[in-house]
């Protein structure tokens, strides 16, 4: 089933294109990466997705439904509903430095009124759903690494119990084995989430984004230039861009779908 669907979506700032016509799918269950260098459109794209931004032609539709003209309030109804959430580019900001974890974690069950014991179990199931463990809700976010606030941003978002996560650049601001640690989560999200999740991973590092997605979507100045399966766009770029991409990127391990072990290049 598609679970979201992007159709000739166009998005201008002022005189400036930014988005030029986007196709793309992703069912759910699946895992689809966008790529780009700075500046290629990807954060615009997470925005008109999360209707944070409008599009001037072209449709954004989630579950078959399109949302790509809700105003007022049917628009306020749609965020409410929680469908999708949205990982920011700095977790920082999605967590309060003034604010408990568990408190961050359980704002948007506090916004639609689900009870205290409720809120801790799916809090506490949240995070455990990300790698981390419990003993962090009592924290505050500087009493975190980046790898565990970025994971705990991922929490937040998934306690409302999305269909769809965006997650804009999950990994960039990480070190290594904070990198790995998020990716790992996020590909245990995968399997343990199965059709319930679909995710649109957004990110200039084709390398972390290949070990987690089982499609690439190639963007480069607002347009897509390539779009596949992971493996065949690794393993055989058309675009000269990919190309430049992936040259810059030692090794690319790739998991999905289906390929469990790393694939180095020549
Ligand atoms: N509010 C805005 N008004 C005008 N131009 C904007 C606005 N937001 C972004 N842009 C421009 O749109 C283009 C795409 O920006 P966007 O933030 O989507 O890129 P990005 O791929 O997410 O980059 P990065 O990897 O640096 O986060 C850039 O040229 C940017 O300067
Ligand atoms: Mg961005």
């Amino acid at each position: 089933m598609t679970l979201l669907e992007l159709r000739d979506l166009t998005v201008d700032y002022g005189r400036v294109r930014v988005l030029d016509a986007l196709s793309l799918s992703l069912r759910a269950g699946q895992v689809v990466g966008v790529v780009g260098e700075s500046g290629s459109g990807k954060t615009t794209l997470a925005k008109a997705v999360l209707r944070t931004v409008d599009s001037s032609a072209g449709q954004v539709l989630v579950d078959g439904h399109d949302i790509t003209r809700l105003r007022g309030a049917a628009l306020r109804r749609w965020r409410r509903s929680g469908t999708v959430q949205y990982v920011f580019q700095d977790p920082l900001r999605s967590l309060d430095p003034g604010i408990r974890i568990a408190e961050s974690i359980a704002e948007g069950l506090r916004i639609s009124r689900v009870p205290a014991a409720v809120a801790r179990e799916r809090v506490e199931s949240a995070v455990q759903a990300v790698g981390l463990g419990t003993e962090l809700l009592d924290r505050l976010p500087s009493g975190l690494s980046g790898g565990q606030r970025q994971r705990a941003a991922i929490a937040r978002a998934l306690v409302v119990e999305p269909r769809l996560l965006v997650l804009d650049e999950p990994v960039s601001a990480l070190d290594a084995a904070s990198r790995d640690r998020v990716v790992q989560a996020l590909i245990a999200l995968r399997r343990s989430r199965g059709e319930q999740l679909g995710m649109l991973v957004i990110s200039h590092d084709i390398g972390s984004l290949a070990a987690m997605s089982d499609r690439l979507v190639v963007l480069h100045r607002g347009r897509i230039v390539e779009d596949g399966l992971t493996r065949q766009i690794v393993a055989d770029p058309q675009h000269p861009y990919t190309r430049r991409l992936i040259e810059s990127v030692p090794v690319i391990d790739i998991r999905f779908p289906n390929r469990p072990a790393p694939l180095a290049r020549s």
